[in-house]
């Protein structure tokens, strides 16, 4: 039986949100405003640039308007996420166009990031992304814990699908279905998408790996079994939500690249160029940079 896979295949640039946030320190402003561009100049052309959220919650994102001021204008999306009223009346007061909310598929999960239960979140959003809609935003939900949760364990396949079909009927254009503490197996990724792809046809679906039990490539490549070609990735596999307990980085955006382009998938990105982009962030995050490819990359000198 031949493997089924796409042509070309988007990556979503999360490091500068999902990488960033998780950091311990605050990284400089125009640190964050120089990986941006170098991203962009790697050829990734949907890129999450920071979060909309209380600076006392995640004081890593507190300069949400400044990066969004230095880095709307470059050509493709520029997505930024928002958790509640109040983060996406902040969005509307700067230029940015793309929105992402975010809600876990765990109630437990959902209090502990954002405060609020499943359903309480749902109910503030569905009207706030009808009224993005009808102001020309692209609406993303990034669907948290939707396989599993580092407090309820093993989520009932059967909530997700609920949960993606209530955000897709509030008129969200693309849903991003996350893995949040990379424990799901590619059994477990092939089931949902599949699932997904038969009861949402008309939403762009896109996988969000953590790879803390290195099975984020091996995940991807069982969505693509499923009909996926969308994935959320972070240069230098930095990232995790701090609100997430044993969660580690998202798999790593060169590692994806490598893979893909190998298979005969084109992604648009120059792994040379990224290469790039991570040197320049490399002396502000804490964290060694445990992606195969840059590993590989370094010892080779190049
Ligand atoms: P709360 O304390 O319940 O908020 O936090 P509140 O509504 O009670 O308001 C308290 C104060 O916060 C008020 O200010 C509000 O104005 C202010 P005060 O009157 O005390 O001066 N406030 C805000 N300020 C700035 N921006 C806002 C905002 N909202 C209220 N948006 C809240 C609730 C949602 C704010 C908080 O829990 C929060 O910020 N959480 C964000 C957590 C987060 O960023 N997590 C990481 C991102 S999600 C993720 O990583 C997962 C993902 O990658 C997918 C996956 O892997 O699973 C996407
Ligand atoms: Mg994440």
């Amino acid at each position: 039986m031949a493997i089924k896979l796409p042509k070309n295949v988007t990556i979503i640039e999360v490091g500068p949100r999902d990488g960033l946030q998780n950091e311990k320190g605050f990284v400089p402003t125009d640190a964050k405003v120089q990986f941006i561009h170098a991203l962009r100049d790697a050829g990734i052309r949907e890129i999450e640039l920071t979060s909309f959220v209380s600076p006392k919650w995640v004081p890593q994102m507190a300069d949400a308007a400044e990066i969004v001021n230095a880095c709307t204008s470059a050509p493709g999306r520029s997505i930024v996420l928002a958790p509640n009223k109040k983060g996406i009346e902040r969005v509307q007061e700067t230029s940015c166009k793309a929105v992402a909310v975010f809600v876990g598929v765990s109630n437990t999960f959902n209090k502990k990031n954002i405060n609020k239960t499943t359903a309480e979140s749902m109910e503030e959003l569905r009207p706030l992304i009808a009224d993005l809609k009808a102001n020309g935003y692209f609406v993303r939900a990034c669907i948290s814990t939707a396989w599993h949760c580092p407090y309820e364990g093993k989520i009932p396949e059967a909530d997700t699908l609920r949960l993606c079909a209530d955000f897709s009927e509030a008129g969200v254009n693309e849903l991003s279905v996350a893995d949040t503490i990379g424990m799901a197996v590619p059994t477990e990724a092939y089931s949902l998408f599949s699932k997904l792809k038969a009861a949402l046809p008309g939403i762009l679906l896109t996988g969000h790996f953590h790879d803390t039990r290195k099975l984020a490539l091996a995940n991807i490549l069982a969505s693509m079994q499923a009909g996926i070609d969308r994935f959320d990735a972070s240069a230098g596999g930095f990232g995790g939500c701090p609100f997430a307990p044993g969660a580690t980085g998202n798999v790593a955006t060169e590692d994806v690249v490598y893979m893909l382009e190998r298979m005969g998938i084109k992604t648009g990105i120059s792994l040379e160029r990224l290469m790039g982009a991570v040197e320049l962030v490399r002396p502000h995050v804490s964290r060694p940079i445990e992606s195969t490819y840059y590993k590989m990359h370094a010892s080779a000198g190049a």
